[in-house]
């Protein structure tokens, strides 16, 4: 099985109604962590880059690296998908190294010229083999003064979710009900749209539908980082349940970073504060690994619903 698009995992998620975990990969450890969870949920999985991670760790490392983590796990699928692609070239890059998945985010752009963006990275990447996944909406942190029609202007229209996907032929649809990145994701009460997701999956069921910004921001990995020497006060994210409810309502992708982010800096942040003698750097890096491969397992085992889907 190896090295797999996401079509025969979205497929499956669609049809028995559970969410494929897309986690965040920067560096050896993180990819470590995340492999050898879903390898022990027997789930499918999705490592994914962003261009900044690209740049961090080098495209030859990553693929280097993704080669040991599919020997080591040969039972589980796994796709390396390019995560917020910014312009063509740069998934033109991707899918020339090896990538089996590719995003381009045309969501900063109107909708015309979103589509033709799309278009012609799904045209390269049909080409050679490769999925695509496009966005359309924009995700950026509806807060509570925005009044109720530029709330309503952010969000995915469904009406054009189903234009859009007919005219550029994407594979997946990253949409924004509510969701944003980060680990400031809510100034009062956490509330998702799944009222527009369902008119979405309604109009468009066969395309698989992708979240963005969907980390829970776990609080005890946000207290763990404060409590040792941390300073990130108010962090809020997308309750679990609501995430369960997405994952067993069409949601197939589900993108997590933050909670990553979390689990190793407050995994490395205790073993420094509580052993300020340590300067070996495998001492606090193996906590951390440890701890994000038990975030990575509780999401797919108790939130997405993806263990023993492989
Ligand atoms: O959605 C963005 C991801 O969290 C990646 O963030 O560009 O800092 O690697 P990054
Ligand atoms: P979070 O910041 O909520 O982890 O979202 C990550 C993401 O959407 C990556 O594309
Ligand atoms: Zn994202």
């Amino acid at each position: 099985m190896a090295l797999v698009t996401t079509k025969d995992m979205f497929a499956k998620s669609m049809n028995e109604n559970f969410a494929v975990g897309a986690f965040n990969i920067n560096n050896m450890e993180i990819m470590q962590a995340i492999v050898d969870a879903a390898a022990e949920e027997n789930s499918p999985v999705i490592l994914q880059a962003s261009s900044s991670a690209i740049k961090y760790a080098r495209v030859n490392y990553l693929m280097k690296m993704l080669e040991a983590a599919v020997e080591e796990h040969p039972n589980i699928p796994i796709a390396i998908h390019l995560d917020h692609g910014p312009d063509f070239e740069t998934c033109k890059m991707c899918v020339d190294a090896g990538f089996t998945s590719v995003m381009i985010d045309g969501s900063k752009y109107d909708f015309e010229e979103n589509v033709a963006l799309t278009k012609q990275v799904v045209d390269y990447a049909h080409s050679h083999g490769v999925v695509v996944e496009a966005e359309l909406g924009k995700l950026a942190g509806i807060e509570d003064e925005v009044n109720v029609d530029a709330k309503d202007a952010m969000y995915t229209d469904p009406i054009q979710a189903e234009d859009f996907v007919k005219r550029t032929g994407c594979d997946s649809l990253a949409i924004a009900i509510g969701t944003s990145h980060g680990a400031y994701k809510f100034k009062g009460e956490a509330k998702l749209r799944f009222d527009i997701l369902k008119e979405i999956k309604q109009r468009i069921p066969n395309t698989p539908i992708v979240l963005h910004g969907a980390s829970t921001v776990i609080p005890e990995l946000v207290d763990m980082c404060n409590k040792y020497g941390g300073n990130i006060p108010g962090a809020k994210g997308v309750p679990d349940e609501m995430l369960y409810e997405a994952s067993h309502s069409g949601v197939s992708k589900i993108n997590v970073d933050t909670d990553l982010r979390l689990a190793m800096t407050g995994a490395i942040r205790k073993v420094l504060a509580e052993e300020p003698n340590v300067f070996d750097p495998r001492k606090y890096l193996t906590p951390a690994r440890d701890l994000i491969k038990q975030t990575v397992q509780h999401k797919i085992r108790d939130v997405f619903g993806s263990t023993n889907k492989a």
